[in-house]
């Protein structure tokens, strides 16, 4: 007899599922080279990590630890485990088109299914919907093939064009966290974003 404690079973992708395609993009898992301090030269611009909540945003290389967890992994069995993909655009004749953005989905909660989104892009592409088209793709996978019920973000409050990316989602914010974090010697508010499955099979089923 199973109860509502089990722990459900690990999800397994194949590697090759992780290639995700979009009208415009593939997202493939990202490489150790592209996951080492070298990796896309825009992550280290000041628009870009302006709101990042991680130590890229001092500028330094990233540690080890942070390095391995960016590399893509095909089981889903721990809290922490999960993929970077690389976002490049589409090229017709199939070669590699170099990465315009990479975005992230790691498991925070395997018992309660809860997963964390994450999205970075080439400041001279925003704002013509490719991070919508290649999140939307990512949230696909979490709830069809990962078994996900819930995936959310975190942000720095002031992070206008994310919350604007969560809300085109359909992500509620479901809370602003008061004086969350300190950098550089200030307090910062983080909000919270979410959707869970059965709201995103109804956006979907909306069309
Ligand atoms: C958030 C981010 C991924 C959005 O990328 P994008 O390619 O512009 O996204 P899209 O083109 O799909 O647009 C999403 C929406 O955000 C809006 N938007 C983009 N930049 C914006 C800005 N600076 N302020 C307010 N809204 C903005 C777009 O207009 C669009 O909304 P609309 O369809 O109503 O016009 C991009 O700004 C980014 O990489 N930021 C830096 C990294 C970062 O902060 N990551 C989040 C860490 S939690």
């Amino acid at each position: 007899m199973t109860t509502a404690y089990d722990e459900p079973a690990p999800a397994t992708v194949p590697i090759d599922a992780c290639i995700l395609t979009t009208d415009r993009l593939v997202l493939r898992p990202l490489t150790l080279d592209e996951a080492t301090a070298a990796h896309g030269p825009f992550h280290k611009a000041k628009s870009v990590v302006k709101y990042l909540r991680w130590e890229v945003r001092d500028h330094d290389g990233e540690t080890d630890g942070r390095i391995t967890k960016r590399l893509a992994g095909s089981t889903i069995s721990r809290p922490g485990d999960g993929f970077v993909w690389a976002v490049e655009f589409k090229q017709a004749d199939g070669s590699q088109g170099g990465e315009i953005g990479d975005v992230s989905l790691f498991a925070k909660s395997i018992r309660n299914a809860q997963f964390e989104i994450g999205w970075v892009f080439h400041p001279a592409i925003h704002g013509r919907g490719l991070a919508t088209e290649a999140t939307t793709a990512v949230i696909d996978l979490a709830f069809d093939q990962l078994g996900a019920h819930r995936v959310f973000a975190e942000l720095d409050s002031r992070n206008e064009a994310s919350a604007r990316l969560c809300e085109i989602l359909g992500m509620r914010q479901e809370a602003l966290l008061k004086d969350r974090e300190i950098v550089d010697g200030e307090w910062h508010d983080i909000a919270i974003y979410a959707v869970t499955a059965s709201e995103w099979s109804e956006r979907k089923a909306r069309g």
